[in-house]
C-alpha cells in the first residue's frame, strides 16, 4: 500500500467482528514497528499480547473501572496489546547516563513510544488489521494485574483486530492552519 494512502485512510475502530488475529499476523506488524526511529537506535519500546482470557479479563476491568466508554469498546476487540517502554533510556546521554535536559528523558520517551505506536498502527492497516489507541486507564491498576518490572512503562493501550465499522475520518485541520512559516 502506498505510504500516503495508507497514513490517510488509517482509522481509530471502534468495533471489530469476531476474529481471532493470527499470532504470526502480530508478529508480522511488531517486525515492521521495529523500524520506527528511536533515540539514539535504543528501541526501548516492546509490545505485550493479552491472549491469556484470565489477564484479559481482569485488565478490561480495571480500564472499564477508569473509562466506561473504554471498557465498552474492549467488550468486542479480539486482542489487547500492550505497547512497554524501559524507563531511563530515551533522552539519556549514553556516556553520562544522565538526562540530555532536565525532565527531557520522560519527553523522548514518550516520543519513541508515539513513533513505534504509529508505525504499528500503520503496519497493522496495510495487513488488514484495525487498531485503537487507548489512553483512557489507570497505569499502576493494569501494573499490578501483570506485576511489571518497574522500569516499565504502559505507554498505551492497543486494540487489534479486523474491523466491523471503519468510521470517517473526523475532520482534519488544512495545511494552512498547521504550516507557518517565518
Ligand atoms: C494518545 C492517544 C490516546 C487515545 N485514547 C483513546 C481512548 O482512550 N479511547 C478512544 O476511544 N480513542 C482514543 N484515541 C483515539 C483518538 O480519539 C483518535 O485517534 C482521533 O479521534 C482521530 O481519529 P482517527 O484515529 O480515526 O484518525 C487515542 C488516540 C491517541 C493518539
Amino acid at each position: 500500500m502506498e505510504a500516503i494512502k495508507n497514513i490517510k485512510e488509517r482509522r481509530s475502530i471502534r468495533r471489530y467482528i469476531p476474529k481471532p488475529v493470527p499470532a504470526d499476523l502480530l508478529r508480522q506488524v511488531v517486525e515492521a514497528a521495529a523500524y520506527a526511529p528511536s533515540w539514539t537506535n535504543s528501541q526501548t519500546v516492546s509490545y505485550l499480547a493479552l491472549y491469556d482470557p484470565e489477564i484479559r479479563k481482569r485488565v478490561d476491568e480495571k480500564v472499564a473501572e477508569v473509562s466506561p466508554h473504554n471498557g465498552e469498546i474492549l467488550k468486542n476487540v479480539p486482542l489487547l496489546v500492550l505497547q512497554l517502554s524501559e524507563n531511563g533510556k530515551s533522552g539519556i546521554r549514553r556516556a553520562s547516563g544522565k538526562p540530555i535536559r532536565e525532565g527531557m528523558d520522560q519527553h523522548w520517551q514518550s516520543f519513541d513510544a508515539g513513533l513505534s505506536a504509529e508505525a504499528f498502527c500503520l503496519a497493522a492497516h496495510d495487513y488488514g488489521l484495525g487498531t485503537l489507541i487507548l489512553g483512557g486507564y489507570a497505569e499502576d491498576m493494569i501494573r499490578e494485574v501483570l506485576e511489571l518490572p518497574e522500569n516499565m512503562k504502559i505507554s498505551c493501550l492497543l486494540a487489534v483486530g479486523y474491523p466491523e465499522v471503519v468510521p470517517d475520518a473526523p475532520k482534519r485541520k488544512s495545511a494552512e492552519e498547521l504550516l507557518q512559516t517565518v
